[in-house]
């Protein structure tokens, strides 16, 4: 039976690891770690879990995701998005372990019309995306067994997320601003989820890096929009703009990402983000019943 590693057990991602799990037993063997568990920037401990257990594969779904708070933990950042990606890296390699490393789209600087590919050059335009950024270089440097995903705008039922925001705020507020000028793709995590699994189901042998997200693009403000539609709310949504609404670090402008090479190399067709929206808001109102 071959093993699944996944780091960041805690965090939104690894829950939807953690819930898919069970559909795949008969197949793979899972083991999840948090932070307490195996701290990404302890090289040595990273050799050791890795000497006892000898994964097939690791799902790094483990980050310092702070975006705001990278500005001024800039150290902090780079140690997990970076150096710590590179110590999982190393004893991938040295454990002949396929690397899947999670990604962000904020490693564009969002100044563009077209749709990012793979190949497009990356800018980051704050800290956490320079650290994302760094961490991908040094994964496919050093284990060329790597496979970088990069995702965009992530939900689920899980932790923090803007869909639990807002479905928090409906209930508190009558009205709210919503940023109307930032386009991107939302992503269901546990679609991504799914994605990861059925690139290990098919054995892989493409590496490199790939883009993931639901479809087709849109903008917070209609993404609000959607999720008060869909959870039955009626408030009332204003859109502003990036400047009314102003955080320490700079969000891209629009960072649409080109799916084609997924679906091409390994034939995952992403789903349309209202449908996976719908999906997540009807757990939601199942767990609060
Ligand atoms: N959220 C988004 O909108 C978004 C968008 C694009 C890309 N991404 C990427 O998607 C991935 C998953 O994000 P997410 O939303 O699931 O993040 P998350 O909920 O913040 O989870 C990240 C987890 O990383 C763990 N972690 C932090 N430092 C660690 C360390 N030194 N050693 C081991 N574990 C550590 C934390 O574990 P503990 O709880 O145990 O401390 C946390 O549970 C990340 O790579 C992120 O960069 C996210």
């Amino acid at each position: 039976m071959k093993k699944i590693l996944v780091t960041g057990g805690n965090g939104q991602l690894g829950n939807c690891f953690l819930k898919l799990s069970g559909d795949y037993k008969d197949r793979y063997q899972f083991t999840f770690t948090d932070s307490a568990t195996l701290d990404i920037t302890d090289p040595d401990q990273i050799s050791d879990f890795f000497t006892e257990l000898k994964p097939d594969f690791c799902i790094n779904a483990s980050a310092y995701t702070a975006v705001d708070l990278a500005e001024t933990e800039k150290e902090k950042a780079f140690a997990v998005n970076a150096a710590g990606v590179a110590h999982l890296a190393e004893a991938c390699r040295d454990n002949n372990c396929t690397l899947i490393h999670i990604s962000t789209d904020y490693v564009f600087d969002g100044d563009t019309n077209i749709s990012y590919t793979e190949d497009n050059f990356t800018n980051p335009q704050g800290v956490y995306g320079a650290s994302k950024r760094e961490g991908e270089e040094l994964a496919l440097a050093i284990n060329p067994k790597t496979i970088v995903i990069r995702t965009s705008w992530l939900y689920s039922e899980f932790n923090k997320n803007f869909v639990k925001t807002m479905l928090n705020l409906f209930t508190i507020k009558d009205e709210l601003g919503i940023v109307a000028d930032q386009f991107g793709q939302p992503t269901n995590a546990n679609d991504l989820a799914d994605a990861v699994m059925t690139i290990i189901e098919k054995e892989p042998k493409t590496y490199g890096i790939f883009h993931f997200s639901n479809q087709p693009e849109t903008n917070w403000f209609d993404f609000a929009s959607k999720i008060a539609e869909l959870s039955g709310s009626d408030i009332k949504l204003n859109a502003i703009t990036t400047e009314q609404f102003p955080t320490p670090a700079k969000r891209p402008k629009r960072s649409t990402m080109a799916l084609d090479k997924i679906e091409e190399k390994y034939g995952i067709q992403p789903k349309h983000w209202e449908n996976s929206l719908e999906e997540c808001i009807i757990i939601l109102q199942k767990d609060q019943q």
